[in-house]
């Protein structure tokens, strides 16, 4: 058992400080949200994240998992403080760093005894070495501490098995003893560990993310080609993916990627090579095409309706920006759902758990209680986020409630020969209609 501090209540405070507690550690976590802390004191939870409110209610029970608003009772015997707080895009896309700058000067003052603060919030390279300079300029006086970088890998959604179950183990340090204490730490999840220097490992999270991305762009790309083409980019897809060397993960086209990582992540490299000198094309792409992507769905809408979506009525299926997840933040089914409005469309929409946090960021939207609700009546059904519970719907009772049967599906979820067989009007994504089925 280890004694750990976790500064910061959001996804990857709250998920990594519950999976360590989980792991038999004593985790203290610490936020200047004091409704935030109140809700977990509460016992409830701040965030949606499948399995998340068990394992939090599961560890405080049994007081492996203490929240406070407090630094000096949360760092109270600590070894480890870990630093979870977000980085949110600035003016120009680049990370801002103002909470990481805060909790490293509110640790620095609050610390008596030797520490070793592990950064996991993704932030430019080179802000380890940053830390360590405001570290040891805000000590009162001087006492020993280690910066560590371990980058995070979580997906929304499925935060918990990532945690548990992660692909690698990232730590990058100037200190290896640091490194390799932090290593022991994650032990118990049995994956390969590279250690490393503060800025390669700071840069591995990065070039992680943008890789990632520009899968996407790239077979969205490709599904505009086969659009015009005739071809079907999930088979593309699917024959691509059995090539050991590409694999089968995320090459599915769709609306393109949205959430609080990817958005921000790519814009923040590119805004580090341009602040450099360099000219990063390929990110630059990656980011254009992306945009490009949710512009198409509304231009199919305008099509499909005979020129103008305006003074019609849209139902969209699904508002998160990813399935499994309440977050709606760069959800492009939003951007979707704005540009309709902007077009003089009346946009009904349902999510099964993201139309609260939906209806703060667009409350033009009209908000339904099934999706059969937000079908009915309306001039075509726009499926934007790939919900398993979308997957199965009884499309002959759609059919027979909507005013014109058409349905733009953005992450290819239906059978189009079935849904036409039905004498529906159907676009996917990149799925070129050639005249069969
Ligand atoms: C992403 C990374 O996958 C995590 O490894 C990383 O830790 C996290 O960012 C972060 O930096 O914190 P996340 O944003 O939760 O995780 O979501 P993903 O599951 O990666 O999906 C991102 C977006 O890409 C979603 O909008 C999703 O719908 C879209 N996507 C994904 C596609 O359009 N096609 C695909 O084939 C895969």
């Amino acid at each position: 058992m280890r004694k750990l501090c976790v500064v910061g209540s959001g996804y990857v405070g709250l998920v990594t400080g519950a999976c360590f507690a989980d792991l038999g550690n004593e985790v203290s976590l610490v936020d200047i949200d004091e409704r935030k802390i109140e809700m977990l004191l509460a016992g409830n939870m701040p965030i949606y994240e499948p399995g998340l409110a068990e394992l939090v209610q599961r560890n405080s029970a049994a007081q492996r998992m203490h929240f406070s608003t407090c630094y000096a009772e949360a760092l109270e015997n600590a070894e480890f403080v870990f630093i979870c707080v977000g980085t949110p895009s600035g003016v120009d896309g680049e990370a801002d760093l103002q909470y990481v700058r805060a909790a490293a000067q509110t640790i620095a003052e609050t610390m008596r005894h030797p520490l070793i603060v592990i950064n996991k919030s993704t932030v430019p390279v080179g802000t380890g070495d940053w830390t360590r300079e405001i570290i040891t300029s805000k000590q009162p006086q001087p006492i020993d501490f280690s910066v560590v970088s371990c980058p995070e890998f979580l997906r929304e959604g499925s935060a918990i098995a990532d945690f548990l179950q992660p692909d690698r183990t990232v730590l990058g340090s100037t200190d290896r003893a640091a490194a390799e204490s932090v290593a022991e730490l994650y032990t118990p999840v049995n994956a390969p560990v590279v250690i490393t220097d503060l800025r390669t490992a700071e840069m591995i999270k990065y070039a992680s993310n943008a890789f990632l991305a520009t899968r996407i762009s790239f077979i969205n790309e490709i599904s505009i080609i086969c659009e015009q083409l005739g071809a079907d980019v999930t088979e593309v897809a699917r024959g691509m993916g059995f090539d050991k060397r590409i694999g089968p993960h995320f090459l599915e086209a769709g609306i393109g990627f949205g959430g609080s990582c990817f958005p921000k992540d790519v814009k923040a490299l590119a805004n580090m090579a341009q602040t450099h000198g360099m000219h990063p094309q390929l990110l630059n792409a990656v980011m254009e095409i992306n945009a490009f992507q949710r512009r198409q769905i509304t231009l199919k809408a305008r099509e499909m309706l005979g020129g103008s979506v305006n003074g019609r009525t849209l139902a969209i299926l699904g508002l998160a920006f990813k399935q499994n997840t309440d977050d709606t933040r760069e959800s492009p089914s939003l951007t979707v759902a704005r540009s309709l409005l902007n077009q003089g469309a009346l946009v009904k929409a349902y999510d099964p758990v993201a139309m609260e946090n939906a209806s703060r960021d667009l409350p033009g939207i009209q908000l339904c209680q099934s999706p059969y609700d937000a079908a009915d009546g309306s001039d075509a059904l726009l499926v934007l986020t790939p919900w398993n519970e979308f997957k199965h719907l009884d499309m002959r009772r759609i059919h027979s409630s909507m005013a014109q049967a058409i349905v733009i599906d953005g992450r290819n979820m239906y059978n189009p020969a079935e849904l036409r067989k039905l004498g529906f009007a159907y676009r996917g994504v990149g799925r070129g209609y050639n005249g069969e089925g």
